[in-house]
């Protein structure tokens, strides 16, 4: 079984097009879409149209969360605060409910679980060791579960626990990376729509279950086009900048 995982849409839909475009040549068997539907860019409801449409497990990030309960974007960033507001006033009722019954978590079998930023917080980061050491720990609880697919951060990412109770985030030198049916692994992506790992190309990833492997991949988008949107939507131009160097 090949998975598809897809993180931080943020409502581009030029990265997303391209994205879905790529995996449809990847003859996969499902597609997760780790949240962070809407914010950041211009097209909130021609993504969440696009994505309605497909049979995906999508989960709720927190600026899809925010969207909802204004209160929970108190700690954003100005910039960010004012795309999600005028993502707010934009999205059709519809699309809101979709977005209001998207769940926080998702479990594959007993082995493999989903979440946007940890499995028990969507605002909270795995970006540094003592935050991988707890989301590992709070694994452990489940004897079987292997791997949990996170987000949030818009940085690819591969964290390991290995038989010895070692932890460490591995650096990503080869894009696809066999892993050790002994290890546990919190695997991020990286985003569709705002990726800031230097690299502007659209992230995505394909987790393959019999080869106990992940290919990080990514794909060139009309970059130029969400920037366009971003502009005359009147959002931040520095959301637009921030496109054309993947930062
Ligand atoms: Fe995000």
């Amino acid at each position: 079984m090949r998975l598809a995982i897809i993180s931080d849409i943020h409502s581009n839909l030029e990265a997303l097009e391209s994205v879905l475009a790529q995996i449809r040549q990847e003859s996969v068997d499902a597609v997760l879409n780790l949240g962070d539907l809407v914010g950041y860019n211009a097209s909130p409801n021609e993504c969440l149209e696009l994505l309605l449409g497909q049979n995906f497990f999508n989960l709720a990030g927190n600026h899809d969360l925010a969207l909802l309960e204004p209160e929970r974007a108190e700690s954003f960033n100005i910039i960010a605060h004012q795309a999600l507001a005028w993502s707010r006033e934009q999205i059709r009722p519809g699309f809101r409910k979709f977005l209001e019954a998207l769940p926080l978590t998702q479990e594959f079998g007993d082995r493999f679980l989903a979440c946007h930023g940890t499995p028990t917080s969507a605002d909270t980061y795995i970006a540094y060791h003592f935050q991988g050491k707890r989301v590992f720990k709070h694994m452990a609880k489940q004897t079987n579960l292997k791997v949990c697919f996170f987000g949030h951060t818009h940085r690819r990412a591969l964290w390991y626990r290995d038989i010895r109770g070692t932890v460490g985030s591995r650096e990503i030198t080869r894009p696809k990376v066999d892993l050790s049916r002994e290890g546990h692994y919190l695997i991020n992506p990286g985003s569709v729509g705002q990726p800031r790992d230097g690299n502007p190309e659209a992230a995505y990833a394909i987790f393959d279950l019999e080869e106990f492997s992940i290919h990080f991949k990514s794909v060139p988008y009309d970059v130029a086009g969400a920037q366009r949107r971003i502009l005359e939507a009147g959002l931040s131009p520095f959301l637009a900048e921030r496109l054309a160097q993947g930062k």
